[in-house]
């Protein structure tokens, strides 16, 4: 007879289990997100999880098409993708309708994501993430509004500015520096953008030996450039004017706006690239402060010509990305997290058959008035039904027994403290509701 194969209970590699624990927190998180941006104006869409491959070869960048990408062909032999980030998707749903759409568009998203990467902190296979889009804004207004709407998320998780810093940067301005300044040909300035972009990824001698290999005798300067912390050194050292720095302005404008509206740490970081090809403008990231965590949290940028992929003129958009995962991190990090505390209110527990026939029809009353009621099914010990309570976290229990079915009055104990409150059937409530 063949050997029984015993399965695992290990989740695919990369991916994550949601247990109720877990699902508390995620809720929580998308709970800070919706309310945030809901709050801002925004509206929420969706798509499907597939989206035919070529949506990504256009735009997206080698790195995420060519390994990142969960790609297969269908059974129609069509070539299709798991979507590996939003931002093309919304594209599409915009390019498809924008005749009939009212602008500026203000529009969000929390889609799961799927990318084939190496798993690590802050790196997984699937990931949730809030996107935020706002189509139809040319000026820097649109970035203003943006950082500002992430701003507000870190602080409605409890985060103080202190926390985390936002870095900002230009497209325009890391062009004018490769191709103006440096006069790269295309190839080596792509193989230069893609240097600076891993930056903060390796140790500074390979960076500045792979910039040699590209920049020769110019390395100097280049690292001087990227050394720069504001648009003043940035003008002092490159020998031009602020009006000859294409998007130094614009960015200039945008960081003076948010500091006027009260978003303080803001800095200039010329090394900022981000990762897609699409970005043609402002790019901004949000780091984490804490020596512990000191990691890029979520980021975004300006992607005027994306729409224009699908045939039509040119829409300006910017928006950004927020994940799951780096969010928890962070969280956790600085003792931002929420304590677990199930939907389930109350728990009853019966000594027999009469006592849950009684308990079926109390439970379905205090439903009724709004209390989440859960009974134990088991028939086992009550020490046992409460101990089962415990596991579950739920903070309430009532047991049910001759007394209690004779009197109307219920023993609500608080599982956290011990303490127990004799009440009747309309008193229940309240006693629940003095938790939060
Ligand atoms: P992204 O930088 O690739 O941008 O992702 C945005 C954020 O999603 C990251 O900063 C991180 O929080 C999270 N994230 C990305 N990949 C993973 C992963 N493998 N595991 C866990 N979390 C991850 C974009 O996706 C752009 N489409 C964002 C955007 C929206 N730009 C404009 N609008």
């Amino acid at each position: 007879m063949a050997e029984k194969t015993k399965l695992s209970t290990d989740a695919y590699k990369g991916v994550r289990d949601f247990y109720p624990e877990d699902m508390f927190i995620q809720n929580y998180i998308f709970g800070v997100w919706k309310k945030t941006v809901e709050q801002f104006g925004y509206q929420e869409y969706n798509a499907s999880v597939l989206e035919p491959t070529e949506l990504y070869k256009a735009k997206s960048g080698e790195e995420i098409v060519n390994e990142q990408t969960y790609s297969f062909k269908d059974r129609g032999d069509r070539d299709v993708t798991l979507r590996p980030e939003m931002t093309p998707t919304v594209a599409r749903l915009v390019a498809a309708k924008r005749r009939e759409l009212g602008f500026p568009l203000r529009w969000y998203s929390i889609p799961n994501l799927f990318r084939y990467e190496q798993p690590q902190r802050g790196r997984l296979r699937e990931h949730w993430q809030l996107n935020v889009d706002i189509f139809g804004v040319e000026s820097s207004d649109a970035e203003v509004e943006g950082i500002t709407v992430a701003s507000k998320i870190m602080k409605n998780f409890g985060a103080s500015e202190t926390d985390f810093e936002i870095r900002i940067n230009s497209r325009k301005i890391i062009n004018f520096i490769l191709t103006d300044i440096f006069k790269l040909d295309e190839a080596a300035a792509h193989r230069l953008s893609k240097l600076i972009d891993r930056k903060e990824k390796m140790p500074a001698a390979d960076f500045e030996a792979q910039s040699q290999q590209i920049l020769g005798e110019q390395t100097k300067l280049f690292l001087n450039i990227i050394s720069s912390k504001s648009g003043d050194d940035l003008e002092k050292i490159t020998g031009k004017q602020r009006s000859e720095i294409p998007g130094l302005d614009d960015l200039h404008s945008a960081m003076k706006k948010l500091n006027a509206s009260g978003v303080k740490n803001v800095v200039f970081s010329p090394t900022l690239m981000r990762g897609f090809d699409y970005y043609t403008g402002i790019v901004f990231e949000i780091f984490d402060t804490n020596p512990e965590n000191r990691r890029a949290l979520f980021g975004g940028g300006r992607y005027d010509d994306l729409l224009a992929i699908f045939g039509n003129e040119r829409v300006p958009a910017f928006g950004f990305g927020m994940g799951d995962v780096t969010i928890r991190d962070f969280l956790e990090t600085h003792a931002l997290l929420p304590k677990y505390q199930p939907s389930t209110q109350l728990y009853l527990c019966s000594f027999d058959e009469k006592s849950l026939a009684f308990s079926v029809s109390l439970a379905d009353r205090l439903r009724e008035s709004g209390i989440n009621v859960a009974m134990d099914l088991s028939g086992k010990k009550i020490s046992d039904q409460i101990k089962s309570a415990g596991k579950q976290k739920i903070p309430f229990i009532a047991v049910i027994g001759e007394d209690e079915m004779k009197t109307g009055i219920f023993k609500i104990k608080n599982m956290d403290s011990g303490e127990e409150k004799a009440v009747n059937e309309n008193e229940i409530k309240a006693v629940i509701h003095t938790k939060k």
